[in-house]
């Protein structure tokens, strides 16, 4: 049973073929979910995330079915082990956005169905795969020199950053004192060959590069934290002089939602150069492919029009 909690959950030639079949047309979608159902738990709000999932499943000819927090309420209403294996009675993928990641953790080592990560306090995979599908689309994939990220060493960086290990792709991040990765994240690209400078300089980080990132700096459930955050982060604002110092081709990405005058200016998220628009559509074709990956041979059979019975049920 396969899982995708991180990005390099995928081996290097999964991803890419992950972002082969994303890169397929909904209309030519295998119907690997034909007759099955997605659960789609979120802990915390969502805009894209939650829309390009449910279309995805869709197309894929399954049925999603959006669940509020408080009503599987994660280690409160439940322990999430009970969560999984009640939704795995009913679903053939189960995928959450939470708080803590190592409630994903637990849910997947029930064993019970494939869990996804629809964004934890660690990691953003689903969001990777649409950053990597958008890079693939508008430089390729093997032409890109660097992808530079300016600001928070945050879940979106950490599977970005992983994403571009795994693929061979070089990246740098400019993070201020204090809010850079942590040891261990820096252990596990290199233990992928991956090539990540890490400075506190926003002109080092992106010079050259042909990818410029950036996220917000209060991340959901940091809220708490962003007057010290606002004031931490004021010198990292992607503007059109940061981006001028970027390479002659660079494109800007951001995973949104975005705030204009905070990590990015509106020049450059409104600008010439700014694909973000590209990238959230990018999300539901990353989330087709990956579920097709999970819903096909290397997963759910594909075909199977219901899930047997998950071993804790039988
Ligand atoms: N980028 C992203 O995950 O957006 P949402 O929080 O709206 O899902
Ligand atoms: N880092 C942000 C990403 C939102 C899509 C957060 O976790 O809130």
């Amino acid at each position: 049973m396969r899982h995708l909690l991180e990005v390099d959950d995928l081996s290097a030639d999964e991803l890419r073929y992950v972002l082969d079949l994303a890169s397929c047309p909904a209309a030519s979608a295998p119907a690997v979910l034909a007759g099955v159902g997605v659960a789609l738990v979120f802990e915390k709000a969502s805009n894209r995330t939650r829309n390009s999932m449910e279309m995805a499943v869709t197309q894929l000819g399954g049925h999603p079915v959006y669940i509020r927090p408080e009503e599987v309420g994660i280690d409160v209403r439940e322990t999430a082990e009970d969560v999984v294996r009640t939704l795995a009675c009913y679903h053939s993928i189960v995928a959450a956005r939470v708080f803590r990641h190592d409630h994903l953790v637990r849910m997947a080592a029930c064993e019970v169905a494939p869990v996804v990560n629809l964004l934890s306090d660690e990691a953003h995979p689903c969001q990777a795969l649409a950053d990597l599908l958008t890079i693939d689309q508008c430089l390729g994939l093997e032409g890109t020199e660097r992808v530079a990220f300016v600001g928070d060493a945050n879940n979106v960086w950490r599977s970005l950053a992983i994403g571009c290990a795994l693929l061979g792709i070089p990246s740098s991040l400019a993070a201020p004192d204090g809010y850079g990765p942590s040891a261990a994240t820096l252990d596990r690209l290199a233990a992928l060959g991956g090539e990540c400078t890490v400075t506190t300089d926003p002109v080092e980080a992106v010079k050259s590069a042909d990818v410029v990132c950036t996220d917000v700096w209060t991340s959901m459930g940091q809220e708490d934290e962003r007057s010290e955050r606002l004031a931490a982060f004021a010198d990292y604002q992607v503007d059109g002089a940061l981006m001028a110092q970027a390479g002659d081709r660079a494109v800007f990405l951001h995973c949104l939602p975005a705030h204009r005058g905070e990590e990015v200016a509106a020049e450059v998220i409104d600008g010439s150069s700014s694909r973000v628009w590209r990238q959230a559509a990018n999300r539901m074709h990353a989330a087709r492919g990956l579920l097709a990956f999970l819903g096909g041979p290397a997963g759910i059979p594909a075909g199977e029009a219901s899930t047997p019975a998950p071993e804790s049920v039988r």
